[in-house]
């Protein structure tokens, strides 16, 4: 399976649904809710706002958004597979108050209109993309002039070096293993794959400012194994 095979993509996720929220916890030692946290930290959204979660999966982000957001905000995540969706819908329906709505669309080909939402987030969605300058493309389009948008995701590193040898430990040795008693090794052996393929940080800074963006600075976070990409449009 490589990036962009988007049915089989689709239903990797799909089949990994139930038990995602479980493993991220477990594969990350819960750091992943910290990542996200930076990242929201970092853009700083404001009660009254509207935005957009893209590949929203089960709704983490979309839902710590949209308590920010509130009152008077909104937040809608958008994701192509189903189950991770109806997740994502479970846990916005034990916080009522929240304004939150999903979408089910390849995050390419939304139909949404442009210059919609004040900001944008995308978090370990770009690296599963056929194009991931198009993605962050589409991140512009839907986004108002003037705001903003952040892109977390695993830090693709230099072959070779002590951070990219821990990766690979980190990916082969406990997330495969893992992932295997729990039959879902082929699911995360994709993860591998992806991140061999997806641009590093230098290179999404550039893709960012081809395609509009008026600035974009990828930060390596967690001892460089994460890396959080900020554009301002
Ligand atoms: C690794 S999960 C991340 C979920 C969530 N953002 C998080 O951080 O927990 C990636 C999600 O992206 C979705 N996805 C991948 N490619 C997509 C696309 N082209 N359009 C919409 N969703 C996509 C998958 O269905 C999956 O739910």
């Amino acid at each position: 399976m490589r990036p962009g095979d988007s049915s089989s993509i689709e239903n990797l996720f799909n089949e990994v649904a139930p038990r995602y929220d479980l493993i991220n916890d477990v594969l990350s030692f819960g750091l992943h809710r910290l990542w996200k946290r930076q990242l929201l930290f970092l853009l700083r959204p404001s009660s009254g706002e509207r935005w957009v979660d893209l590949c929203c999966g089960t709704g983490d982000m979309s839902l710590a958004l949209a308590r920010i957001v509130s009152p008077g905000g909104q937040v809608l995540g958008v994701d192509y597979a189903s189950n991770p969706l109806t997740l994502a819908n479970e846990k916005a329906a034990k916080e009522p108050l929240l304004s939150i709505s999903w979408l089910k669309a390849d995050v390419l080909k939304t139909g949404l209109p442009s210059a919609q939402f004040d900001g944008a987030v995308m978090a370990y969605g770009l690296r599963n993309l056929v194009d991931p300058g198009a993605g962050l493309e589409e991140i512009r389009r839907l986004i108002k002039p003037g705001s903003r948008a952040g892109v977390l995701d695993f830090n693709p590193l230099i072959e070779g070096s002590f951070a990219a040898r821990f990766q690979k430990f980190y990916l082969r040795k406990l997330v495969v293993p893992l992932a295997k008693q729990l039959g879902l090794r082929d699911h995360y052996a994709y993860l591998e794959e992806s991140l061999r393929l997806f641009p590093g940080g230098a290179e999404q800074e550039r893709l960012a400012l081809e395609v509009g963006f008026i600035k974009a600075v990828h930060r390596p976070i967690f001892a460089g194994q994460m890396g959080i990409l900020l554009l301002q449009n």
